[in-house]
């Protein structure tokens, strides 16, 4: 998908006190942008759980057999933080996000408008993940593997698209320290599930995101130590588990209530 004219006159609400001329300003490229790494981590999700479920699949005759209760566990445990996680990103989106964005641009109706189709594949996949059943006939997996997919194919290209047309916009009529402003909001915010900071980070990698993601955020170095690192252990010591487990075919460990593996 090619990137959009950000100097075509239609994108602008009041050219003459808002113009499109904050491009030069940005110094890191767009791949570094916080909302750029935010998709890379759904991404990262959507990839990770089609593996998963592909592998238990496999175990289940092509899923059509009723999988182990370990294995229900472990898939429903980590779509509710998916869940979360999705549903915490399109909300930064409708509610922080765009709304500052729409002072200056007239932005692309399409990229909130494709927030309900994805909501109602998370609505069907919801009801699916829900509905596993370790007994009967049917487990339910083959059904979740193709609804997967599906939801997959209509989350990657709006990515796509609002890094094509809605990152550049961003750019061009807002300045880093503008933008800054928005991502210390989102990143800060107390009521955001701890599993969309754990996500972030964890597919970013923690040295990147400690050396690169913060000084460039102009985020102090000691908010890792008072909010992030936790968060990101959270992650992964009980969200990314449970892909391991169903990816490698074993249970999971348990782990005590602060996210902590109790058999070491
Ligand atoms: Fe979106
Ligand atoms: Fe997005």
């Amino acid at each position: 998908m090619g990137s959009i004219d950000t100097q075509d006159a239609r994108w602008a609400v009041d050219a003459a006190t808002f113009p499109a001329d904050k491009e030069a300003l940005w110094k890191h490229p767009m791949e570094q942008d916080g909302w750029m790494h935010a998709h890379n981590a759904l991404r990262g999700e959507l990839e990770g759980f089609e593996q998963a479920l592909a592998s238990t699949a496999e175990r289940w005759s092509g899923g059509t057999k009723p999988p182990a209760a370990w294995e229900i566990a472990a898939i429903q445990q980590w779509w509710a933080a998916h869940e979360a996680h999705v549903h915490s990103h399109h909300t930064n989106e409708d509610e922080i996000f765009n709304p500052v964005m729409k002072e200056r641009i007239s932005w692309p109706e399409k990229l909130e408008t494709d927030h309900e189709g994805l909501v109602a594949h998370l609505e069907k996949l919801k009801g699916l993940v829900g509905a596993l059943s370790a007994e009967g006939a049917s487990s339910g997996i083959a059904e979740l593997c193709t609804a997967w997919s599906a939801y997959k194919d209509d989350m990657l290209p709006h990515f796509a698209e609002e890094e094509a047309q809605g990152l550049p916009l961003c750019r061009a009529f807002f300045t880093p320290k503008e933008v800054g402003e928005i991502v210390q909001r989102i990143l800060g915010n107390p009521d955001a599930p701890k599993e969309e900071m754990g996500s972030f980070i964890h597919y970013m990698g923690e040295d990147h995101f400690r050396k690169v993601f913060m000084p460039q955020e102009g985020i102090p170095f000691f908010v890792w130590f008072l909010d992030f690192k936790a968060k990101l252990s959270y992650y992964r010591t009980r969200i990314i588990s449970q892909l391991d487990a169903l990816k490698d075919g074993i249970e999971p460990a348990p782990v005590s209530n602060d996210g902590w593996c109790t058999i070491s």
